[in-house]
């Protein structure tokens, strides 16, 4: 195996993603090792679990970020370096009819918290930044600051649902209220919208008449932990290739799509 991937996890909760991604790279499943776990959530679970493997960790409080923005604006530290305008331009993760004091709020809160992410993982050279149940929004900045080649993303995400149906924070209770008889998991690029980024794989399974929320969920975690792992490995074998595609829908619009080629 050639050299060994070096790889960030951002979590908010227990981790089992974590987890299972520490010990696939313990059991050589996978040629890559968690190097450094860092949250928004100063009671995660998930760290725990990094410090009995004597992982790294650290914390950027977004809740306390945030209420210290709503004491005093003014208090937040900054990149000096931002077009802010430029950043809400590109993002997708709120419409145009939303309140722009909201959007304004949201991104400058969220660059703060960011620029201290950034602050911290930045020594530990990363290949690849997996988020593992973390619940918070990324912006263009920090997605632009990471994924040094915008063709070249580095950053995953797992998602609970076979998307780009039931994005959102919910996936296997969306999947379970909708009645669907197949559910799933997806692993894909972070791109300026919300669980919106070139997939890179899905699993699914079969919903019976006897399930419940919790059974769905516990059969989508399982396959999570199959699925985390094995894309890490395709990207630390150099299989992952994202390529952008124009598409003509029927009636001449046409419109772009970053899609992930996998090569053999
Ligand atoms: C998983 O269901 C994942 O799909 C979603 O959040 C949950 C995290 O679980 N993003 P864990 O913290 O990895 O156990």
């Amino acid at each position: 195996m050639g050299k060994m991937l070096r790889v960030g996890a951002l979590i908010s909760g227990g981790g089992s993603n974590l987890k299972a991604i520490i010990d696939a790279g313990a059991a050589g499943r996978i040629n890559a090792q968690i190097v450094l776990v860092g949250s928004d959530n100063p009671n995660a679970g998930g760290l725990k679990r990094a410090q009995k493997h004597d992982i790294p960790v650290f914390v950027v409080d977004y809740k306390s970020l945030i209420h210290q923005f709503n004491l005093n604006p003014d208090s937040l530290s900054l990149p000096v370096d931002i077009d802010l305008e430029q950043i809400i331009k590109k993002q997708n993760l709120f419409g145009s009819q939303t309140d722009s004091n909201k959007i304004r709020k949201f991104f400058l809160t969220h660059i703060a918290a960011e620029y201290k992410l950034l602050e911290k993982i930045r020594r530990y050279n990363l290949d690849l930044l997996v988020l593992a149940g973390f619940m918070r929004n990324l912006t263009p900045y920090f997605i632009d600051q990471f994924n040094s080649n915008r063709n070249e993303p580095r950053i995953m995400n797992i998602h609970p649902a076979l998307l780009p149906s039931f994005p959102g924070i919910d996936g296997y209770g969306d999947t379970y209220r909708y009645g669907c008889k197949v559910g799933g998991c997806t692993v894909h690029f972070i791109d300026y919208g919300e669980d919106s980024g070139p997939i890179i794989a899905q699993k699914a399974f079969n919903i019976e008449e006897s399930d419940s929320l919790e059974s769905i969920r516990e059969k989508g975690l399982k396959l999570e932990w199959e699925i985390y792992p094995e894309c890490i490995q395709l990207f630390a074998e150099g299989r992952i290739k994202v390529i952008h595609m124009t598409h003509t829908r029927s009636g001449g619009h046409t419109y772009q799509r970053s899609v992930v080629k996998i090569s053999h």
